[in-house]
């Protein structure tokens, strides 16, 4: 069930096994970056960590009556997952059939997002969005909503009540799109500018200026998006870039005098911290050195690629380049809310390319990684003394089959592996957000 809101005493503590990441695996190795502590105990207060340390020690330091949540030696206690790139509106299309990229936008999304004229159904699609997030252990999210302005005021007002950390933006889209979902370019201008005024810095929430994808913008709409990240650049931007190869081609054909797609958002100024670019599949060298040198980051969406039949993302490539990287679902071109599936997939999808993403490297990415691709890692993504109090709390043996598999793991590298190759959502015991239980799972029953 997600919790209503009770009134959280000030300070509580949770205990149990804790991993979390002090740096970047890829980068400096796992031992290096993995921190472990078996029997931890994390005191919240006012919506932060105040103190996290071994058990032994932090006990004897609380406060007479503080309400300690014993999670035992099953679970593991890591910072709220973190989802890149996802498009709330399409939560009613997951596991729509047959299209690749192009056709499956004009066939299934653009109808979709029609139904989001009507501000009580987009209250409604965020509901369910928010709620399966925290099923998920989803603490943050980057989402793309509908053309329609009220489409993200409904899901930064449904975000605000749980005093959630989201980043959000209307979609910007002038051209190749029905009429119905069709802005112009000032007018996207001004919604946007409106949208940010209301709520970008409000409590947990930030504005990411959303041009779609330059396919559905004119460059006249690129420009008035480069000149509102000039006016406020400490809000996102995200779009995609490179995901199929049918729409890198007609990318070409509209854009003729950039020399690839990542030009074509370098030309409006669309690139730097805080811009994060779905995909990033089919980049050359030359676009993934400008990536890294302007310090944009690339939202890894493997059940979506694998789905549409997108391609593969070259992680270790992308990583080596010094592009920064986090994960995403896109729903609903991607198939779970599961952050665990996800990270399953994108161990796959590295498998059809010759490379193991380790588990390491996988929960890193999950949590502190996309926290850094997101510029947010000074916040949320890590298990440290004055972080955001986001947390995700795993039961190791959710199912029967993963308590068999998991009495033959002999170490915690190999108990995260079956959890990314094996879990769902029932292996997500907890959630909390902002230092409050914001999900609990119910009991499961199996013997
Ligand atoms: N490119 C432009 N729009 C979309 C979208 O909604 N989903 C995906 N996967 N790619 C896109
Ligand atoms: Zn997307």
């Amino acid at each position: 069930m997600v919790a209503a809101s009770p009134p959280a005493p000030a300070v509580t503590a949770i205990r149990g096994p804790v991993l979390t990441f002090t740096g970047d695996p890829f980068a400096a190795g796992s031992q290096a970056t993995a921190r472990h502590e078996p029997d931890a105990i994390i005191v919240l207060a006012d919506g932060k960590i105040a103190r996290v340390g071994p058990a032994a020690e932090i006990a004897p330091l609380l406060s007479p009556g503080t309400d300690v949540v014993d999670y035992g030696r099953d679970a593991l206690i890591m910072p709220g997952f973190i989802d890149c790139h996802v498009h709330y509106p399409q939560t009613q299309i997951i596991g729509s059939y047959g299209r690749q990229l192009l056709d499956w936008l004009t066939k299934y999304t653009f109808v979709a997002e029609q139904q989001f004229a009507e501000p009580a159904h987009a209250e409604a699609v965020a509901a369910v969005y928010l709620k399966e997030n925290l099923r998920n252990g989803i603490t943050t999210a980057c989402v793309y909503c509908t053309v329609h302005p009220h489409s993200a005021d409904r899901l930064f007002a449904a975000a605000e009540r749980l005093d959630m950390r989201l980043l959000a933006g209307k979609v910007m889209m002038d051209r190749n799109a029905p009429a119905a979902l069709t802005d112009t370019a000032q007018g996207s201008y001004d919604e946007s500018k409106a949208l940010i005024g209301k709520w970008h810095g409000r409590g947990r929430l930030g504005y990411a200026i959303t041009p779609r994808y330059p396919g559905s913008s004119t460059p006249d709409q690129l420009a008035l998006a480069g000149a509102l990240r000039a006016e406020f650049p400490d809000c996102h931007l995200q779009s995609h870039l490179s995901e199929n190869r049918r729409e890198i081609a007609w990318m070409a054909e509209l854009f003729p005098a950039r020399k690839n797609y990542l030009d074509i958002f370098d030309h409006y100024g669309l690139l730097g911290p805080r811009t994060i670019y779905g995909h990033g599949i089919h980049l050359d060298d030359g676009e993934l050195q400008r990536m890294a040198a302007t310090g944009s980051a690339i939202a890894h969406c493997p059940t979506s690629n694998l789905f549409l039949g997108s391609g593969c993302f070259d992680m270790a490539r992308t990583t080596k380049a010094g592009v920064r990287v986090g994960l995403a679902t896109d729903l609903g071109a991607g198939t779970t809310f599961s952050v665990l599936g996800t990270l399953g997939e994108a161990y796959k999808v590295g498998q059809l390319g010759g490379q193991a993403l380790s588990p390491w490297q996988a929960f890193y990415l999950a949590t502190r990684g996309s926290a850094r691709a997101l510029y947010l890692d000074d916040r949320i993504g890590s298990i440290a003394e004055g972080m955001e109090a986001d947390l995700v709390v795993l039961d190791l043996r959710s199912t029967p089959i993963i308590d068999f598999r998991m009495r033959h793991a002999s170490d915690l590298a190999e108990a995260l592996f079956i959890q990314m190759t094996m879990g769902d959502d029932r292996a997500v015991q907890a959630t909390y957000v902002a230092g409050r239980c914001a999900y609990r799972r119910p009991a499961l029953a199996f013997g």
